[in-house]
């Protein structure tokens, strides 16, 4: 991936708020039409690095480039890019359609073009019988609809969304994820979407960049981020993972062998460029990557017996806590209820668990 493809380009962006270092040295690279999310707990500057792309911060150091312009010196009514805040700023007072037609008003459009271009969004949103809607007669979801189609009637190249599905409860907010989605592709526009919300980054981006504390952590796919995440951080923050403490003793052909506490001699594939032979290093598995059985599994090379310590049914999965020699920790296996249960196994009952080859993960030492 060369830096010519980004069509954003943040490099080496550092923000100060006084002594404060909201943003440490942040480097991204955004494609077009790519659905990019920043994910990272509040307060990890989030916001910031948005405001710093819609031009109402400006980086204290670094610079950012749309469609390879240095942005420094544009402001934000001269960038090709849209805001929309979370709490959704439409005019009460206003129906639908002026609401939605708002941005338009300094373009100075014919009548019926104007209403042609409103009709379009109306459809798009799938509320086509609301224009003549005050904006105070709403639900909290389409008045989130009526922000975006302010948004996008005026076209923008890129589109910054600060966790605008934050205030809607769960149904609400599932749905208008699929819708949103389904949006970003129709329109095509790149979106760069903030959320700290794990499940909302995985289901809607193509990629994702984890933050903490001002700094990118890790910018991958979602399926990389939860497969083969860097890091502790990352791997703790994404999902629930068990980690393991041990040593590489040898690499080779692209495996690593790790000498694993409680577990034993494991292999995998998985792990980072800078890994060394003897290195002491965190190694960690899914919960749903270790099966739990109660006899020996005769079938599988990858196994350690342990004694339950906690099961918990909750319908479609089942939750287990094993002990294992050697590890404070019990460790946290998930798996799905396939066949009718017939109760839950017995505490203090001996047991096994086993993984395929490369269930692990070596992290990189944080
Ligand atoms: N204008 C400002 N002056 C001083 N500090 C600021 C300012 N704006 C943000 N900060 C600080 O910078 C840090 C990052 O803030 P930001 O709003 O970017 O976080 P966020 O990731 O969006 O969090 P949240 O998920 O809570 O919205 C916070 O510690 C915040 O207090
Ligand atoms: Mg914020």
């Amino acid at each position: 991936m060369t830096q010519n493809d980004a069509y954003i380009s943040i490099r080496n962006v550092n923000k100060f708020f006084g002594s404060f270092q909201a943003i440490d040295d942040v480097s991204i690279d955004i494609h077009q039409g790519e659905f990019f999310s920043l994910l990272g707990s509040s307060g990890c500057g989030k916001t910031t690095l948005l405001r710093m792309l819609a031009g109402f911060e400006s980086p204290t150091s670094g610079e950012i480039y749309i469609d390879g312009q240095p942005m420094s010196d544009v402001p934000p009514h001269q960038r090709p890019v849209n805001m929309v805040f979370q709490s959704y700023a439409i005019f009460p007072h206003l129906n639908v359609r002026d609401n939605i037609a708002y941005g338009l008003r300094k373009q100075k459009l014919p009548k019926n073009k104007r209403n042609e271009l409103v009709d379009e969004m109306l459809e798009l949103i799938k509320l086509p019988d609301y224009g003549d809607r005050k904006a105070n007669q709403l639900s909290g979801g389409q008045r989130q609809r009526i922000a975006l189609a302010r948004a996008l009637i005026l076209r923008p190249k890129v589109l910054l969304l600060d966790e605008p599905l934050g205030a809607l409860d769960k149904q609400l907010r599932e749905q208008m994820q699929l819708e949103l989605r389904a949006l970003q592709k129709t329109v095509g526009i790149t979106f760069v979407f903030v959320t700290h919300d794990q499940e909302e980054a995985l289901t809607l981006s193509d990629r994702i960049a984890v933050m903490a504390e001002g700094r990118d952590l890790q910018v991958d796919t979602p399926t990389r981020l939860y497969e083969n995440p860097l890091t502790r951080e990352v791997a703790s923050f994404i999902g629930t993972m068990n980690f393991f403490d041990g040593k590489v003793t040898g690499i080779s052909d692209g495996t690593a062998d790790v000498d694993v506490k409680g577990i034993g001699e494991v292999s995998t594939t998985n792990f980072g460029p800078r890994l060394r032979p003897g290195e002491d290093v965190c190694i960690a598995i899914r919960p749903e990557k270790l099966n739990l059985t109660e006899s020996e599994p005769q079938q599988m090379g990858n196994k350690v017996q342990g004694l339950m310590d906690k099961a918990a049914y909750l319908g479609e999965r089942s939750h287990y806590y094993v002990g294992l020699d050697g590890i404070s920790h019990p460790v946290a296996i998930s798996a799905q209820n396939r066949q009718r249960a017939e109760g839950t196994p017995e505490e203090k009952r001996t047991v096994w668990i086993s993984w395929e080859d490369n269930a692990f993960v070596v992290l990189e030492k944080g």
